[in-house]
């Protein structure tokens, strides 16, 4: 632990459960032949270039699957084992995950967010079944589970007001856990479990490996990708925040879930580039791994 705590990462750290299948690690129940190599090598060199720095002591994850309706919340509890499977491909994702969470620290960004004026609220649930966007996002950036967790619920501040009111709901968020990683002393990586654009085929190939079949759902909403990901590349967040509220509403963005948003805030917008490790669609979604290096910045933008 260092005096003062700091991010020694934001990533982009999509969740599509096809790159768990494909990765065929044990914990999964199916079994693949293959399948989204892009975005897999993309998770490769994201780790390599995370490993090029002393280990984090914590990793902190903001996820689209954990809904909450009344304000942001946190895991609470210290320990979690359990399956979890994902209700639209349990074909795919039957995980047996075993995790350990960081109560210290979740309940002091839970405080802190309350102090901003969000509403916020300790899962305290033994029982509870963790939301598998976390559970994805930290397998692929983290295989080993050797680094205790931080999970944060997505709101519904976007669906019930407006997504302006989810952005700065979020913005305020980012900087609450920012401040509270600041106070711990601790080492934290920060994920956003979200990708891009969310349109998506209704219908899979009998092999779901199939890559013939796997190609972006339209050419319209890979071009919005392309932009919001070359505004990442040049360190303009300032602008990709201005942008995306309509990015949301044109293609259908997991954005909506915060995630990002979140990360942006946390990293205090910044205004040096991203690396873009991979981009790469699952069944027909646009999903990119990308990573944000605060030794890098030069200041907020
Ligand atoms: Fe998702």
């Amino acid at each position: 632990m260092t005096a003062r705590g700091e991010i020694i990462a934001g990533v982009l750290a999509p969740h599509p459960p096809h790159l768990i299948y494909a990765e065929n690690p044990p914990q999964n129940e199916p079994r693949s032949e293959c399948g989204w190599e892009g975005l897999r090598w993309g998770y490769k060199r994201l780790r390599r270039s995370l490993a090029r720095r002393p280990d984090p002591d914590v990793i902190i994850v903001h996820s689209p699957h954990w809904k909450t309706t009344m304000g942001t919340h946190f895991l609470g509890v210290e320990h979690f084992s359990s399956l979890s499977v994902d209700p639209i491909f349990p074909n795919l994702f039957r995980f047996h995950y075993d995790l350990t969470v960081d109560v210290t620290l979740s309940r002091a960004i839970c405080a802190e967010a309350a102090e901003a004026g969000l509403v916020t609220k300790m899962m305290n649930n033994p029982d509870f079944r963790v939301d598998y966007g976390a559970i994805i996002a930290c397998h692929l950036v983290r295989p080993a589970w050797d680094i205790p967790i931080v999970c944060i619920s997505s709101n519904r501040a976007y669906y019930d007001f407006s997504n302006e009111v989810g952005e700065a709901q979020m913005l305020a968020l980012g900087a609450a856990t920012a401040r509270a990683v600041e106070k711990s002393g601790k080492r934290a990586l920060l994920l956003a479990s979200n990708s891009l654009s969310h349109r998506h085929f209704t219908l899979e190939p009998t092999l779901p490996e199939d890559m013939s079949r796997e190609h972006p759902y339209h050419h319209g909403q890979y071009l919005w990708d392309m932009q919001v990901l070359e505004l990442m590349e040049q360190g303009r967040t300032r602008e990709l925040l201005d942008i995306m509220p309509d990015y949301i509403e044109q293609t259908v963005s997991e954005c909506k879930e915060g995630s990002l948003t979140w990360l942006l805030g946390a990293l205090g917008v910044p205004a040096y580039p991203a690396e873009v490790h991979a981009y790469g669609s699952v069944i027909g979604t646009g999903n990119a791994i990308v990573e944000w290096d605060p030794a890098l910045a030069g200041g907020a933008a």
